[in-house]
């Protein structure tokens, strides 16, 4: 490969503007794959991240750059991927024309799905399995924002699993409550749970605060932090492909427009919001 360095889009500190890098494209070494990445989603962590709100486990090196989920192609042998990148630990993360990955990271896209398609799955996705995991057989389950990425594809994940996914406005108690929002709307949803019921919230204390932590009425608070896990992201990728599972584009738009995404993604509370995943091509 020719090219040595490429663009991509990051801070140079915490809370600083995104804006347009040249960075060195890290060669893979034994066991990781070069992916050309084709599709980046934004996630709302990545902006907790870029503000300096997020809870690293190792020091940050900067310029950060943001990005769980990725798309594209693998270097060499053109096949197309899906990836969770490591950004948490290298800050080399998929707002990138490339990311270098540990090959375990990295599962094939079938036939007939586009990168900007099948990106928006995969944080997500893994997070409301491992959520509806941590909540395990109910009946009925509450899920609060139920039109957002986890809300959403857990609501339908649930559903294959025999479980009566309840709307946040439906009255009467539940069995359990799956909570994506934290805060009074997560307060709100454990409220709901019956005695001894069940309740998952994916929103750490951390990241919003004033969500039930605590013990009560039988009910124990359970917080899931997703972990990359490929049978499950096999297993997502193949509903994906057969029709069972949606996860809807809301925009794309180029890397360079990075800013303007987290913008989209950052809105207000109650301010108009894109209805499906902001995507990134670069
Ligand atoms: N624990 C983990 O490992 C993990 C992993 C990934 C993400 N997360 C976190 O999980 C959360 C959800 O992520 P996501 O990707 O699903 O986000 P998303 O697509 O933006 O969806 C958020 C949902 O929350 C709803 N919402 C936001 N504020 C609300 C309010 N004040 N009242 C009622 N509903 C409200 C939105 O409703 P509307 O559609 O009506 O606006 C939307 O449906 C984020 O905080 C994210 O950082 C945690």
């Amino acid at each position: 490969m020719d090219q040595e360095e490429m663009t991509a889009v990051g801070v140079e500190a915490f809370g600083q503007p995104l804006r347009r890098l040249r960075l060195p494209i890290t060669a893979p070494r034994y066991g990781e794959v070069l992916v050309r990445v084709a599709a980046a989603a934004v996630n709302p962590a990545d902006l907790g991240m870029v503000a300096g709100r997020y809870r690293w486990s190792q020091p940050v090196r900067f310029p950060l750059v943001p990005g769980y989920d990725v798309a594209g192609t693998v270097v060499g042998t053109g096949q197309p991927v899906l990836a969770f990148t490591l950004h948490k630990a290298t800050q080399r993360g998929g707002y990138a024309q490339f990311v270098t990955l540990p090959e375990e990271l990295v599962v094939p896209l079938p036939d007939g799905l586009t990168a900007p398609e099948a990106v928006p799955l995969l944080l997500a996705g893994m997070t409301a399995w491992q959520a509806l995991d941590a909540v395990g057989e109910v009946g009925t389950l509450l899920v609060n924002g139920p039109r957002g990425a986890i809300g959403g594809l857990a609501a339908q994940l649930a559903a294959a699993r025999g479980i009566t996914v309840v709307p946040p406005d439906d009255p009467g108690p539940v069995d359990a409550a799956l909570d994506v929002v934290g805060g009074t709307v997560a307060r709100a949803a454990f409220d709901r749970v019956r005695d001894d019921g069940r309740y998952v919230t994916v929103v750490p204390e951390f990241w919003v605060p004033g969500g039930p932590f605590t013990a009560e009425r039988g009910i124990t608070p359970r917080v899931v932090s997703v972990r990359h896990d490929r049978a499950q992201l096999v297993g997502l990728v193949e509903r994906l492909a057969a029709g069972t599972l949606t996860a809807p584009v809301g925009k794309v738009l180029p890397l360079t427009e990075a800013a303007e995404a987290h913008r989209l993604v950052g809105r207000a509370a109650g301010a108009p919001r894109v209805a499906g995943k902001v995507v990134l091509v670069p």
